[in-house]
């Protein structure tokens, strides 16, 4: 297994949209250790391909690693789809690839995820709460979607000008 670097905005894959994988082989599955890997060495509880430079739609979820150092239990989905959705939620988030910001945004609180597990076999999972969250952040990713992209004009471009004044001082 490999700590792969993370892509941070506004590093131009991050708005790509990421292909679907056609099967789960040997390939994939070294994609998803590495990601799991990459993830709990940032301390995050979810990481999506297109966040190590692969635009593959493939993503890691483990919402109670870093939280509550439970043992690692890597939720790995590729070619995620959310089949059913309803209920709301606000939750503050934050992005690997957007270091040092967070905002709060709302998604949906319940949802249904279908796609193909690590070992190529399909899986339905279904989410509340912060694993609704994450889930709903990683798709994103899938199709080049930050979280900052939910929240409203003017704070995105606070954000924005900040990030610039940042990368001109470095
Ligand atoms: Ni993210």
């Amino acid at each position: 297994m490999a700590i792969l670097p993370i892509l941070t905005v506004p590093d131009r894959r991050l708005k790509q949209v990421s292909q679907p994988v056609t099967l789960v082989d040997d390939a994939v599955r070294q994609l998803m250790d590495d990601m799991a890997e990459t993830m709990y060495h940032a301390i995050g509880i979810g990481l999506a391909a297109p966040q190590v430079g692969v635009l593959r739609r493939v993503i890691c979820c483990d919402v109670t690693h870093a939280q509550n150092g439970d043992e690692k239990k890597p939720v790995f989905i590729a070619n995620p789809v959310i089949v059913h959705q309803e209920g709301d939620i606000c939750w503050k988030e934050g992005c690997l690839s957007i270091p040092e910001y967070h905002a709060e945004v709302t998604r949906y609180s319940h949802i249904v995820v279908q796609g193909l597990d690590r070992d190529n076999q399909p899986l339905e999972l279904k989410a509340t709460e912060l694993m609704a969250v994450c889930l709903q952040h990683e798709i994103d990713h899938l199709n080049g979607k930050l979280f900052i992209d939910h929240i409203s004009a003017l704070k995105r471009s606070i954000f924005m000008k900040k990030l610039k004044k940042k990368k001109d001082e470095a």
